[in-house]
């Protein structure tokens, strides 16, 4: 762990771990489900709608022009953050991964794919990232295949490129949601390319919490959503390689997408404005590049660093504690291990641990984790699962193994 890494300071900034839930105070151990966000970025969203609030890319006067440019520069931020090349033409704002998805599926899988195509999935993609597919493929009649994964939570890519062959896109998460498992996706890049497939990755669970570069993975599309990476709901990103954009057409239509419109037609506008159809989320991309900003401040890597610390941790204490009554869902300690730990203790439901994790104020998700055909092929109808951002430390886990050990007492 970076020795310049200070958590509590960093809890300081975090105005949501000041407060109290049954008299104990917060546990965030949720931002695998939404991150917490720092004072900068709600300082920034309240600034600009006190200050400088107006529609983009439409007034002339000074505070729609202000607002149009503190806009725009946030599409710059994020490009940064990403390694993008061109952040004007390659930063598309929706509103979270899921319509980033959509927007992909229904733009460039409508005219892409057809009878006789195939699209890859993995079975550890959460529904995201499964049904806009499956719709599209419905209405299409393209072929979806399938990469599993091992008894581990490592995909199983022995025939990968069997299933790549004649498939048109590989679409596939960074880093599981419900194992934590974080994919070799520079790898998986490579085999689709060569298999003559593009790829999209699903970075919701891994941008946040693992450096990204596009240009040095080689990805051709990624998506992620803004109130995973400590900034608000309601913005969500596609990244596209220019000349892809570029030759797709628009998803939604209305104001702000046209060049042009007539009564026979209209023209669609340059990416990333094509893809953009109405007011955009423009408080949310300031509030977005804030916190970018803020990550970048205290550095990707060192988050990193530090989560890992705190996952490795807690799967030791977990083990050791526990034994063989308390079952982990996913890869053991290492750098293939983001932190996400699903679990199950035995005599348990996911749903009363949550409850009682809850009464000493830790806060998990219990359920599928909008991953169900994961669960499904886990055997595991619920796990409760605790996830770790950079505001967690050791205490954090020590509250949840306090909690973890009263519900052993309570049902077995
Ligand atoms: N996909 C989000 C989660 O894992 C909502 O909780």
């Amino acid at each position: 762990m970076s020795k310049t890494f200070d958590v509590a300071k960093i809890k300081k900034d975090f105005p949501l771990l000041e407060r109290t839930v049954h008299d104990r105070p917060i546990i965030y151990l949720d931002s695998g489900a939404s991150s917490l966000q720092p004072h900068v970025v709600i300082d920034a969203m309240s600034h600009y709608y006190a200050t400088t609030h107006a529609n983009v890319h439409r007034g002339v006067y000074s505070t729609a022009e202000e607002a149009t440019i503190l806009f725009e520069r946030s599409r710059q931020v994020v490009g940064a953050f990403l390694g993008a090349v061109h952040p004007a033409e390659e930063i598309v704002f929706t509103k979270n991964t899921t319509e980033s998805i959509n927007l992909l599926a229904n733009s460039w899988g409508a005219t892409n794919l057809g009878p006789g195509d195939a699209v890859v999935l993995s079975i550890m993609e959460h529904h995201a990232n499964i049904v806009p597919w499956q719709m599209l493929s419905a209405r299409l009649g393209f072929e979806i295949r399938w990469i599993t994964v091992d008894s581990e939570g490592f995909l199983i890519l022995d025939d990968l490129d069997a299933l790549l062959e004649g498939a048109k896109l590989l679409s596939i998460t960074a880093m599981s949601n419900v194992l934590g498992t974080i994919n070799p996706i520079r790898e998986l890049a490579a085999r689709a390319h060569a298999a003559g497939a593009l790829i999209h990755v699903d970075g919701a669970q891994s941008v946040p919490h693992l450096g990204t570069n596009v240009v040095a993975d080689d990805l051709d599309f990624l998506s992620f959503s803004g109130h995973k990476v400590l900034g608000p709901t309601g913005i969500g990103v596609l990244w596209g390689r220019r000349e892809l954009l570029a030759a797709m057409p628009p998803f939604l239509g209305g104001g702000g997408m046209i060049l042009d419109v007539k009564t026979d037609g209209f023209l669609a506008a340059d990416p990333p404005q094509r893809f953009e159809a109405g007011t955009p989320p423009i408080a949310e991309a300031i509030g977005l590049s804030e916190a970018i900003r803020y990550i970048d401040t205290i550095g990707i890597d060192e988050i990193r660093s530090h989560e890992l610390h705190l996952t490795t941790t807690a799967l030791d204490a977990l083990a050791g504690r526990f034994g063989d009554s308390l079952t982990v869902h996913g890869p053991g300690p290492g750098a293939h291990r983001g932190g996400v730990i699903s679990f199950t203790l035995e005599g348990v439901h996911a749903h009363d641990m949550a409850q009682i994790l809850d009464s000493v104020g830790v806060c998990v998700r219990p359920g599928h984790h909008c991953a169900k055909p994961l669960m499904r092929f886990l055997g595991v109808p619920a796990t409760a699962r605790a996830s770790f951002g950079l505001y967690n430390d050791e205490h954090d886990i020590e509250v949840l193994l306090e909690g973890i050990d009263q519900a052993a007492k309570l049902f077995t």
